[in-house]
Parts: C-alpha cells; structure tokens; sequence
C-alpha cells in the first residue's frame, strides 16, 4: 500500500496559498487553526495529508481547502483565457484568490478558445494532467458547433477517414465522429487536441463555426445546472469517468 505523505501544518498551509508560514503561526496563535475540534497553537506539528483534512481543520471558521489532488470542472464562460499570464480574464479568476498562489500549482487540462464554452478541467495533479491529454489514451471530447453555412453532407465520412490533413500539418488527423443535429449544427467527438482543431476542420469543408461549447469529456458531462462561470469539485468516481 502507497505511503500516506506527511506534512507539517504551516507548511502544508502555506502550499495551499493561506499565506507564509510565519503568517500561519500568527493565525495559530490568534486561536484561528482548529484541527479536530480543538485550536492548534503548534503550527510545527506533522500530520498526515489525507482527503478527509476539510472536515478536521479549519481556518477562521472554514473548513479547510480541498488538499493536493483536486479536480475542478468549469462550465467555462465566453471571453475567458486558459492561460496563467495573458492579459485580460482569465479562467483562473474564477476560482478562490488564495488558488493562485498553491503550490503545485492548478492548471488547465488542454485548453479551449477564448471564444469557445463548456466543460473545463482544471487540476494540481500533474499525473492526472498528463494521463488526460495523453494521445495514447484516446480521451474523446464532444463539441457542439453551430456553423454559419449548411452542412454538404460529406463532413462526416471526411472526418471519419483519418485522411484529413489540416492547412499547415504534416500529418492527418485521427478519426473523428460527427452527429448531425440540424442544417448547420452538429456535434464532433475528436480524440486529439490540436490548435483550434474543430474550427479548423469545419473551415477545411469551407465552413465555419460561429459557436462551440464543449459537452462531454470522456464518459464525463457537463452537469445541467451548473451555469457558464460556475464549477465544482470532481469526487473519485467522477475523476474515473473521464477514462471510460
Ligand atoms: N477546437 C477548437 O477549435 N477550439 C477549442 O477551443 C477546442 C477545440
């Protein structure tokens, strides 16, 4: 059985972005960490880092902040970036301030357009990271598009024959699965994240994508009432559906 990892309180407080850790031993001593029940004044203490932490510490009152291994699902909102430094909103805003400062520290899994909406990961797992975007795992992600001019009707056996190859790429896409909704709305699974990859293949039919929200990451949906800007923590059962 894998080793539980231990951790002194201060400084596992610190990595989860409450401040330094002389910071931490000022809450402690104002009566502000409580574990199990009672104030913790020895902020030096060792203690395992186990999921269930939140409902044994809390900070002023608060349970405490998810632990290292947290998977976040956003219904990510129009006009946001995937990125930590560009300018203007970025997705990282959405979340609690102090997230920004975690070490390790929280990141996109793959990324969506600024203009493109629906379901985002986000994680500090870095394996889990890797495992996700991994070509080799075949992650199937299904986007709903809306397109300014009909579709031809050859889209689909084009998408599916592993023989498109986009403007600038030296080597074809993987097959990919197009459902017809309507005239101009079809939802694509792809299993490769390439750069702007499903407006790019529309625009290879001559077509383009007015609007493109994301709705399904492996076995994983966008929950219904979970509204653009809003997200929430995944549980292990959730996280495993990703992969089926
Ligand atoms: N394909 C795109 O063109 N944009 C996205 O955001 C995701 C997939």
């Amino acid at each position: 059985m894998a080793k539980i990892p231990t951790s002194r309180v201060d400084k596992l407080l610190s990595s989860m972005g409450y401040g330094s850790r002389s910071e931490m031993v000022h809450m402690a001593k104002a009566g502000g960490i409580t574990l199990d029940g009672a104030e913790l004044s020895d902020v030096s203490k060792r203690i395992p880092v186990t999921r269930d932490l939140p409902a044994r510490i809390q900070i002023d009152g608060e349970p405490l902040d998810p632990v290292v291994g947290m998977v976040i699902l956003l219904n990510k909102p129009l006009g946001m970036t995937c990125s930590h430094k560009e300018a203007g909103a970025l997705v990282y805003d959405i979340l609690p301030q102090r997230w920004k400062r975690r070490d390790p520290a929280i990141s996109t899994i793959g990324r969506l357009d600024k203009q493109t909406s629906g379901l985002l990961l986000l994680t500090d797992d870095g394996d889990l990271l890797h495992r996700v975007i991994s070509p080799r795992r075949h992650v199937k992600k299904t986007y709903r598009a809306k397109l300014a001019r009909p579709l031809g009707g050859t889209e689909g056996d084009l998408f599916a024959s592993g023989q498109l190859m986009l403007e600038g790429e030296d080597k074809p896409l993987a097959p990919a699965e197009l459902e017809v909704v309507s005239d101009t709305e079809a939802l694509l699974s792809v299993t490769e994240g390439r750069y702007h990859q499903v407006r790019r293949m529309f625009a290879a039919t001559g077509n383009h994508v007015e609007d493109l929200h994301r709705e399904r990451l492996g076995g994983l949906s966008l929950p219904d009432g979970l509204a653009p800007g809003q997200w929430k923590l995944l549980s292990e059962d959730e996280i495993a559906l990703i992969f089926q």
